[in-house]
């Protein structure tokens, strides 16, 4: 039996960060599923398909074929045959990926192939819905949060460092907004699992917080 850990929380929470360090400390597989709904996102966006438009959404959904594959230890996402990972990193993306996820035509697909990865293999996956609906079987379930502001601040000295010019307010709205849909949608709302323990990482370092996990995963 694989071993599974799962890790949720809102946009900016450092899901990502730490759950590939944590990969690579446990030499299990970081799947982010955050890029497999921003492939299906840019899909819709270069079809222009009507994000409103639940029914060609759905219909869409079946032309859609997303994989995952692996260089250099960096996940990669292959939208029907081509690999995006360069294309899904933006505001727009972002934004679509969190209107889109809505459907339950995508997120059905995209568990699918999130489940059957997770069966193959031990994984770190990180996502919304991942403790509560993709792995509610997983062996280690963590709810990393922080901040809106400390969440929006660090997306700003990213920007920054990348230098992209933005201001920190935009910022912190649209993760506010970015937030309140991925909390109350009717399909697999962003909510803590039961048996998720919660970490706030608004005063934790990355290091701080994985070693965090890591002393539960040996618990476990
Ligand atoms: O994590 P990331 O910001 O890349 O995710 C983009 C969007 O994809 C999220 O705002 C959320 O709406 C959606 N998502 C989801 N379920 C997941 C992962 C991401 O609904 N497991």
């Amino acid at each position: 039996m694989s071993i599974n850990i799962a890790i949720d929380g809102p946009a900016g929470a450092g899901k990502s960060t730490i759950a590939k360090k944590l990969a690579e400390e446990l030499s299990y597989v970081y799947i982010d599923t955050g890029a497999m709904y921003r492939a299906m996102a840019l899909y819709f966006l270069e079809h222009q398909v009507d994000a409103e438009n639940e029914e060609k959404i759905s219909r869409e959904c079946r032309n859609v074929e997303i994989t995952i594959s692996y260089e250099n230890g960096e996940q990669q996402v292959i939208l029907n045959g081509v690999n995006v990972n360069g294309k899904i990193r933006s505001e727009e993306i972002g934004h679509m990926a969190s209107v889109t996820s809505v459907y339950s035509a995508v997120r059905t697909k995209l568990v699918e192939l999130q489940q059957e990865l997770a069966n193959r293999e031990n994984v770190v996956m990180d996502g919304r819905d991942i403790g509560t609906c993709v792995l509610p079987d997983a062996d280690v379930k963590i709810y990393l949060t922080a901040s809106v502001s400390c969440r929006a601040k660090r997306r700003y000295d990213e920007l920054t460092a990348k230098g992209e010019t933005c201001e920190l307010s935009v910022i912190e709205a649209d993760i506010a907004k970015r937030d309140h849909q991925d909390m109350t949608r009717e399909h697999s709302p962003l909510r803590q699992a039961e048996d998720a323990v919660l970490l706030d990482s608004s005063d934790l370092t990355i290091q701080e917080v994985v070693e965090r996990i890591l002393a539960l995963v040996k618990e476990s």
